[in-house]
């Protein structure tokens, strides 16, 4: 693990108080709401908890215990009965909501599609109905491999609707990653479409399911339910492939929604991690349900009429929690967009925030950096004044692009919620609550009232004031994750093993670096294990390094990331190769191309650098610090004492 480094941000003095007019009708309304709030549930989060569940959910039966902790296993509601479909779908058919558009689609190329609440009820009825048909039950894994259609959204809804544990895999994966996650999630059916629009070309997803599919250990997938979306050719498998658009017609929208257990799986979400493949991320229903309900309508501060647009791909946690289930859970509009920017359309999101009035705007720094570098001029020659608050997540944002957002985008009226979590928190952890809590760019500010988070030692200590340390939690919390998925001792290591316990209180280790400052403001630091942000998708170095090493060419690799200005990291690949082969270009592109066809797009390393030997501690250890330092081009100081050969390093840094 890599010590946390205090960046410039330490003397950061800005503070933007809420505008009075937007806390005024805000949900927690100022700084003594939240201190409230904060106070309320720190002294009793099982009963705060508690009271937001019976006020804010529909249940089918009340729990008996809010809280069943044996560390690090928590159980939530126990046996409370709940639907997340019920209550995203069938709680909104009242006179008043039914007719409320709740998820506004847009597509690439320009199409578009609205679903009030009725008619997306009817939708996941039908598509419970087909997914049944083809015999799933509850407790199947279902995979859902989409582009950013309504049928990824409707596909999820109708798994949870009917008990089924969907497992979505970002379209920007290749068939190999697919076919690693349908494998270990032991996956019954697979939801696709025949391609995806993506920057104005067709990614071809059927065909990737056809490779991935191909292989004999995915045996467990009975059927693939294919939807039409770019209309390419692809080859359908008889008994095993099912176009949605024929099977549709036959289907009824009659489907109940099936009362869960609040702890039967929800699902499962693949993420990276320091060590070995993926991990299955398990989320369960009433936990998850409640945390992502209460934490878009505060965080967002979500009324009546906002039209409410999350940038994310709903392959991520973030469209989970905040483009399906948080928003859909509280009535609100949620917008899904196909598209990004791109050299035919880079500005294609203010076109898509005039044209629907768009009043909360929720993307990624990456994003921003790369709206920055494009200029003012898209943004400006569109109407953004419906705009009203704007969310920020998946990384540190710098202060500077935090002004930008601001003033460009923001209009200098709209406050910015820079929001922390992880996919394993289910939802978001640290982040102003916009009417409440005053800002201060590059910072996530506080914690969400019920989360006990803290900046540690690794001996469980809280590190002073301005310190760098871990960034931890200390209690249990309603949409924390419940286990890595058929791996739980995995669970255990990773998160509640680098921390000791403290007075008692096991403390989730979140894997990033963090300070607080005297105002008791978190500040981010960034990742301190072997997992790299690369614009804002989050990838192992050994997942990237095993693919490189599955190539031919290479006999050793180690992968680092380098301070980017546009992507935040990006990924360099230090490679030795076999005896046979030696450092070329044309080798180099290749690789490249290897570790897109085994992980995706999202993984390709920017830079390669071919080494006749790797540094290593005496004890064989490669010395990743020495190559993140020379990946980012700095003089390599401090103790290389326990180098085993310090040549290396020599004709490391003369580049060889
Ligand atoms: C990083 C995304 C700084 C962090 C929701 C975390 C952030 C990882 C922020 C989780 C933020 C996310 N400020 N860093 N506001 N939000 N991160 O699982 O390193 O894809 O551990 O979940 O993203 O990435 P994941």
């Amino acid at each position: 693990m890599s010590e946390p480094t205090i960046e410039s941000v330490l003397h950061e003095a800005r503070l933007f108080q809420p505008p009075a007019d937007f806390s005024q009708q805000a949900h927690i309304k100022s700084l003594e709401d939240y201190q409230k709030l904060y106070d309320k549930a720190k002294a009793n989060p099982e009963a705060f908890w508690a009271e937001l569940a019976e006020q804010e959910l529909h249940w089918f039966q009340k729990w008996d215990t809010v809280l069943d902790w044996q560390p690090p296993f928590a159980k939530w509601f126990v046996n409370g009965k709940i639907n997340i479909s019920y209550n995203c779908l069938d709680r909104h058919l009242t006179p008043e909501r039914r007719d409320k558009a709740a998820l506004i689609w847009e597509g690439e190329p320009g199409d578009s599609r609205t679903f009030t609440y009725a008619q997306l009820h009817e939708e996941v009825c039908r598509f419970a109905n087909g997914l049944k048909q083809l015999g799933i039950h509850k407790g199947d894994r279902v995979g859902i491999y989409m582009p950013m259609i309504p049928e990824a959204a409707i596909a999820m809804l109708a798994c949870a609707r009917i008990g089924a544990i969907h497992t979505v895999v970002f379209g920007g994966f290749s068939a190999e990653a697919l076919r690693d996650r349908m494998v270990d999630g032991k996956v019954k059916l697979v939801v696709t479409a025949d391609g995806g629009w993506r920057k104005d070309a067709i990614v071809p997803l059927k065909e990737q399911v056809n490779k991935a599919l191909a292989d004999p250990a995915t045996a467990s997938v009975e059927k693939v339910l294919v939807v039409q979306r770019t209309q390419q050719a692809t080859e359908m498998q008889a008994d095993r492939d099912v176009w949605w658009h024929e099977l549709e017609p036959t289907l009824s929208a009659d489907c109940p929604a099936e009362p869960m257990d609040s702890e039967d799986v929800l699902f499962i979400l693949y993420t990276s991690g320091s060590t070995g493949k993926p991990k299955g991320v398990v989320h369960t229903t009433g936990g998850y349900n409640l945390y992502t309900h209460i934490t878009t309508q505060w965080i967002f501060d979500l009324q009546a009429t906002d039209v409410y647009w999350c940038t994310a791909d709903v392959g991520w946690i973030t469209g989970h929690s905040y483009i399906v289930y948080g928003p859909l859970s509280n009535g609100a509009t949620s917008l899904m967009y196909e598209g990004a920017p791109r050299p035919s359309n880079p500005g294609c999101f203010w076109d898509v925030i005039e044209k629907h009035k768009v009043t909360i705007f929720y993307t990624a720094p990456t994003a921003i950096r790369t709206f920055i570098k494009m200029g003012e001029d898209l943004p400006k020659a569109r109407d953004l004044s419906s705009l009203r608050l704007l969310g920020t997540v998946g990384e540190p944002i710098n202060p500077e692009a935090w002004m930008w957002y601001h003033r460009v985008i923001g209009g200098e009226r709209c406050p910015i919620v820079d929001t922390w979590w992880q996919t394993e928190t289910g939802g978001i952890l640290i982040t102003p609550l916009p009417g409440a809590i005053p800002t201060k760019p590059g910072s996530a500010t506080c914690p969400f009232p019920g989360i006990l988070a803290d900046v540690v030692d690794l001996d469980g200590d809280t590190v002073g004031n301005n310190e760098g340390g871990y960034l931890a939690v200390r209690y249990p919390w309603p949409g924390m994750m419940r286990t890595v998925y058929g791996d739980p001792d995995r669970f255990r290591r990773t998160y509640w093993e680098h921390i000791p316990p403290k007075d008692g209180h096991y403390t989730y280790f979140a894997g990033d670096g963090a300070r607080r400052d005297e105002d008791g403001y978190f500040w981010i630091m960034g990742r301190v294990d072997d997992v790299i942000n690369v614009a804002g998708h989050r990838l192992g170095t050994m997942e990237i390094e095993s693919a490189l090493v599955s190539h031919p060419a290479v006999a050793e690799a180690a992968v680092v990331g380098k301070p980017d200005e546009l992507k935040g990291q990006d990924i360099v690949a230090f490679v030795t190769l076999e005896g046979s082969f030696s450092p070329t270009e044309a080798l180099g592109k290749e690789l490249k191309q290897h570790v897109v066809k085994e992980i995706g797009a999202i993984a390709r390393p920017g830079e390669i650098r071919f080494a006749d030997a790797l540094p290593k501690t005496r004890s064989g250890k490669i010395m990743r610090r020495l190559l993140r330092g020379l990946a980012a081009g700095e003089e390599i100081s401090g103790d290389t004492s326990t180098l085993e050969d310090r040549g290396v390093l020599d004709r490391l840094r003369e580049g060889t």
